[in-house]
């Protein structure tokens, strides 16, 4: 796609920044398979040490990461882990904890802001010897929440269900996918977010801005059966140094402008809400870079499938409606505010012509 798009499709598009491409050029690589890649081992020992774990490592996708975490955690025959229906484990990654992992699902509400409820967790722990049923091995949450609109989960949240984890002897894992996003807005160091988690996998290729790749953290110990998971998921990289390269500035200079995108988002937000027909509430449906929002088919006569058509073809605006009537946008460095301020003109425009 060209560089002349406005792309609000995902935050997974950004290109990366110069500096990144200059590093990935200079970067010292060796074979990773076989330990020898200097760049990686960096980045796997500055995202340890920033996320608070004993080890990370680099993986080729968050839907990798997750994978490798979970059946790392549930290794046994007949486990199953506890997650919310709307996760993006669940709804997004081809049920391969399921195919590849030998996992069951066992689902539960995912509330509007993205938290399960504990007493939904509890319920659903099946402990028991009954050789009917699987035996729960793990709770997956997600932070920020991807399908609800980047929801934060908090710190007191996430202890909560530490707590009840610990009671029950099950693992913890964390889809931080969006995990900087979250510890930015609540300006909270991102180790905190993930204490009380066995595992994380964290994505450097969405807002983070690196071309490919995610971290996995956790223990020593679960990092090298982690590492034997990701060789037979075929995703041993050799000179992977060019990416690890690119990631290191996802950690180190990254963080610091997510904070301009989540205001971008707030003010995109805002102006949407301004418009007859449009239907979102900046207040409470918008913590960080995702905007979901509404039209109402009552008041207009055009669909957002139709009006993402016009703007790929007319204005040179990317964005992907889920449905007719609701969209996903999403805010990344790419996006300037006056990006958002010619999206909201031309939005205001069509919908204005499209009254009923
Ligand atoms: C919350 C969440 N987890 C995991 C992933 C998977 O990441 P990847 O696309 O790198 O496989 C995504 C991707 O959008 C995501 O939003």
């Amino acid at each position: 796609m060209s560089t002349s798009f406005i792309d609000f499709r995902s935050d997974t598009v950004t290109k990366p920044t110069k500096e990144m491409r200059q590093a990935m050029f200079d970067a010292e690589v060796g074979d990773d398979v076989y330990g020898d890649d200097l760049t990686v081992i960096k980045l796997q020992d500055m995202a340890a040490q920033l996320f608070g774990k004993e080890a990370a490592l680099f993986v080729p996708s968050g839907t990798m990461g997750n994978l490798i975490c979970v059946m790392n955690h549930c290794g046994q025959f007949g486990s199953e882990m506890i997650l919310g229906d709307l996760n993006h484990i669940h709804l997004f990654e081809q049920g391969g904890c399921a195919t590849l992992g030998r996992v069951h699902s066992r689902v539960a509400p995912t509330q509007p802001d993205g938290t399960i409820l504990l007493k939904d967790i509890e319920e659903r722990i099946r402990m028991v010897t009954d050789d009917h049923f699987p035996q729960t091995k793990l709770v997956c949450l997600e932070n920020t929440h991807n399908r609800m609109g980047g929801k934060i989960l908090t710190l007191e949240y996430i202890q909560s269900v530490g707590q009840l984890c610990k009671q029950y002897g099950l693992k913890l894992h964390m889809d931080g996918a969006r995990l900087m996003n979250a510890a930015v807005a609540l300006d909270v160091d991102p180790a905190q977010l993930i204490e009380c988690c066995d595992s994380a996998s964290i994505c450097l290729s969405k807002g983070l801005a690196a071309p490919v790749g995610s971290i996995i953290l956790g223990t020593k110990e679960f990092i090298l059966q982690a590492k034997r998971l990701r060789k037979v998921l075929g995703g041993g990289m050799r000179q992977a140094g060019v990416l690890a390269a690119a990631g290191i500035i996802s950690l180190t200079q990254m963080p610091k402008l997510l904070k301009l995108d989540h205001q971008n988002a707030k003010l995109l937000a805002e102006g949407l809400a301004k418009i007859p027909g449009c239907e979102i509430n900046p207040e409470n449906d918008v913590q960080t870079n995702i905007v979901y929002f509404d039209l109402n088919p009552n008041k207009v006569k055009i669909d957002l499938q139709t009006i993402a058509g016009i703007f790929k073809q007319e204005h040179g605006i990317l964005m992907s409606a889920s449905g007719k009537w609701k969209a996903r946008l999403v805010i990344h460095y790419m996006i300037t505010k006056e990006n958002i301020e010619y999206f909201l003109e031309q939005f205001k425009n069509i919908l204005e012509k499209n009254q009923i």
